[in-house]
């Protein structure tokens, strides 16, 4: 009876034990209680690999901050990081994998609007808070209330684009060549011209391309006899560089306007001169000159060789906001830690003040970067508010950047129009 009792519990403390291991953790990598396992996913590799490789780099700095600090709640942040490869389907599988086996209890990513719309759903089902650093398209964050982003929105990017092309570079037609594969590129097509047509301006063409395609003179041919003011191109670093060089060859000198995919250090490799005259709308400056800004510059190029791009400043605000949020839920509970995320108000971030409206997107002002393709550097021309955001008016803003760049500014400057009041989105073209 004594043996039997005493196998008994033998028998009960094994089966105990493993379920309670189960329960707890099934990916057999150690979760001893003491780290906040995060996943992020993006692409390291593929057709636009910078953008997984600076979101990357920025997370992993913030998390070394934070956990140099003493981590979040007495625990430290650990990264679980998966390469995508840039497609849709290969976001989808790796965001399943970190929220179901590797149990993480937020996810960072994607950075290209499709791969993010692809994987969204995903973590919304499992009810795994997703902060998207950099996708841009208004879809996004409408799959969820799990789904948020700390950057602004392309209705938003679009029109900032259309404005700087019709306030300050006096263009009364403009013409359009789009990524079809592309949901960001759709997007800002569509954006922008319902912008430039309201300002009055005159789309006169639009023409369409597919990603990884390298010849594009069959549309850039008819667009030239149709003689633009503009082009505006809202693709993707690859692309739009051999898409300047092309247009150059045909003798098409017009200012080519783009969007945040620009962002990239390969951009100059592949466009080189023909990257000028060039203007992108984009979310931070690294040349501006606010404290804060500039030891985020300064970390990041001591660690990664390299000045961080948007991508590394967004990813870098994501992971603060995110332990922000931890720390604010008391824990990393999920319904608690999406409440605290969407709650988001005032938090500063190396990309601005950052505030979650009711559709959980960021709403922050766009600056406008003129590219120089001999300094390889994107230089600082403009801000763009929002409606109804008032710009600030005193020290530690874009206005310092915008001093210390003043010579980048063409005749029509700009330079005082940050000092206005409220609604500057209008304001900030106006000056003569
Ligand atoms: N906004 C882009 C998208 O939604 C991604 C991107 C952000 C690329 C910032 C470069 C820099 O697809």
């Amino acid at each position: 009876m004594k043996n039997f009792f005493l196998a008994f519990c033998l028998i009960f403390s094994v089966v105990f034990t493993s379920c309670v291991q189960k329960g707890g953790n099934t990916n057999g990598t150690t979760n001893t209680g003491d780290t906040i396992k995060v996943g992020v996913y993006g692409d390291t590799t593929g057709a636009t690999s910078s953008f997984g490789q600076s979101t990357k780099n920025g997370i992993q700095l913030a998390f070394e901050e934070i956990n140099a600090a003493g981590g979040v709640n007495g625990k430290k942040l650990e990264m679980l990081f998966e390469d995508d490869q840039g497609t849709p389907e290969k976001a989808k599988t790796v965001i399943s994998k970190l929220i179901n086996q590797d149990k993480v209890v937020a996810v960072l990513g994607e950075v290209a609007s499709s791969n993010s719309l692809a994987a969204a759903p995903v973590a919304q089902e499992a009810k795994i808070p997703m902060i998207s650093p950099s996708s841009t398209n208004p879809k996004v964050t409408e799959v969820g209330d799990f789904i948020s982003r700390v950057c602004f929105i392309d209705p938003f990017q679009g029109a900032v684009m259309a404005k700087f092309a019709s306030n300050t570079l006096k263009a009364k037609t403009a013409a359009i060549l789009g990524d079809n594969s592309s949901d960001y590129s759709k997007g800002l097509t569509q954006f922008f011209e319902q912008e430039f047509t309201k300002l009055g301006g005159t789309v006169i063409t639009k023409q369409t391309y597919a990603q990884k395609d390298q010849d594009f003179k069959a549309q850039l041919t008819q667009m030239r006899d149709q003689k633009p003011d503009v082009i505006y191109v809202p693709g993707y670093y690859g692309e739009v560089a051999i898409i300047a060089k092309q247009a150059r060859e045909l003798g098409m000198n017009q200012p080519l306007l783009g969007g945040d995919g620009w962002d990239s250090p390969e951009l100059w490799k592949l466009g080189g001169a023909a990257l000028k005259p060039a203007y992108i709308s984009n979310h931070y400056s690294a040349d501006n000159p606010a404290p804060e800004i500039q030891n985020f510059v300064k970390a990041y190029t001591a660690k990664f060789s390299v000045a961080p791009d948007s991508l590394a400043a967004l990813a870098y605000d994501s992971a603060k906001v995110l332990a922000d949020a931890i720390k604010r839920a008391g824990g990393t509970e999920s319904a608690k830690l999406k409440d605290a995320i969407n709650s988001t108000k005032e938090f500063a971030g190396v990309t601005g003040k950052i505030t979650l409206d009711a559709s959980r997107n960021a709403v922050k002002p766009a600056v406008v970067l003129e590219l120089n393709p001999a300094a390889s550097k994107f230089e600082f021309a403009t801000t763009i508010y929002p409606e109804g955001m008032t710009p600030p008016t005193t020290t530690n803003t874009n206005m310092n950047a915008m001093a210390a760049n003043s010579n980048t500014m063409n005749s029509n400057s700009n330079m005082n129009s940050t000092a206005n009041t409220a609604n500057s989105n209008t304001n900030t073209n106006t000056t003569k």
